[in-house]
């Protein structure tokens, strides 16, 4: 049973409100784990996403400074949240509310973790509206 439908006035895919997507990356943001919502919604299989970069999502409408207070969050406090407009594989796109955490492991190594669900309209709108501007500024 698919877990994602299109809206059919556009490009944009959207998950049932009690799902999540789920990733884990290295420190520098190479994708290490994808649950199936993430596969699915992005349109990749599994073995296409392990092992890529977490920005073969990135869609070009995303500000630069989003991921730059994403990273430096990160780094520093060991958390960060925030409204992502992600890119699938055919081009389309969907929309996601983050919570992305630090893993600190017993052998010294770190991880990311991301947890997204789905966001509230008025927020997406009100994100698209706000990324436009700060693209425009980059
Ligand atoms: C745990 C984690 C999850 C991430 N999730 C996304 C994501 O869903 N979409 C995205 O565009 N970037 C995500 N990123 C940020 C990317 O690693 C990358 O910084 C971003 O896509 C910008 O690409 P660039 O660094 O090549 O400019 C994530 C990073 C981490 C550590």
């Amino acid at each position: 049973m698919s877990d994602i439908y299109k809206d059919l006035t556009s490009d944009e895919w959207l998950f049932h409100e009690k799902h999540y997507i789920l990733s884990e990356t290295d420190d520098r943001g190479i994708i290490l784990y994808a649950n199936d919502l993430f596969c699915e919604i992005a349109g990749y299989t599994r073995e296409e996403l392990i092992g890529k970069p977490h920005n073969i999502v990135r869609h070009p409408d995303m500000p630069r400074v989003a991921f730059k207070g994403l990273w430096d969050d990160l780094r520093n406090k060991g958390f960060w949240t925030g409204y992502v407009k992600n890119r699938r594989k055919d081009n389309g796109y969907y929309w996601v509310y983050a919570t992305a955490l630090r893993k600190n492991h017993p052998d010294g190594t770190t991880t990311y973790l991301s947890v997204r669900l789905k966001p509230s309209r008025n927020n997406v709108d009100a994100c698209e509206k706000l990324y436009a501007e700060l693209r425009a500024q980059e």
